[in-house]
């Protein structure tokens, strides 16, 4: 037997140990979740990424009475980003989220469709994608979604054309 083992690890910051541009992305993010469409799940969501070139996207949870066809925070700001600006890499994504009338304690984080989308991100542009998970008892930071689905499935399994 052999076996291969994957060792993943993060950073929890609190708010005064980042810096002013990483506390702007993260505002951004919190300011979304006020304008999120979360009437079924009342789990709202906001994301804010920052594209190389420095702009700022925002995106917040859309849902949908056919549950399924709702999408996550991540996946509205990450095609907006990619859709509008084909060229121009994702640096960092900041998730928060908000329920029951206040900001999560505990971090939020990408679930499996949005990290794999955010590996497809990150291999489009051969860019890591920083993540900053926001919770008020600490902020996650991980620095490649990589690290977040590890034996992922990526074009590297496709057929050649
Ligand atoms: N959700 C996000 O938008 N992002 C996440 O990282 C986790 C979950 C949304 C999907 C759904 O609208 C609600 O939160 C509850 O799952």
């Amino acid at each position: 037997m052999k076996k291969i083992k994957v060792e993943c690890e993060l950073n929890i910051y609190q708010e005064e140990q980042l810096d002013t541009s990483e506390l702007e992305l993260i505002a951004k993010a919190k300011d979304m979740v006020r304008k999120a469409y979360a009437v079924y799940s009342g789990f709202q969501v906001g994301c804010a990424l920052r594209l190389a070139s420095g702009e700022i996207i925002t995106g917040n949870n859309q849902e949908n009475a056919s549950y399924p066809a709702g999408i996550c925070a991540e996946r509205v700001a990450l095609s907006y980003a990619n859709a509008n600006f084909p060229d121009i890499p994702v640096v960092s994504l900041a998730i928060v989220a908000y329920t029951n009338g206040a900001y999560t304690t505990l971090p939020v984080t990408p679930c499996g469709i949005c990290r794999q989308v955010l590996l497809e991100c990150e291999a489009r542009f051969n860019q890591a994608i920083k993540i900053y998970m926001y919770g008020q008892n600490g902020i996650h930071v991980i620095d490649s979604s990589r690290k977040l689905l590890p034996f992922s499935f990526d074009k590297n399994f496709l057929p050649e054309k």
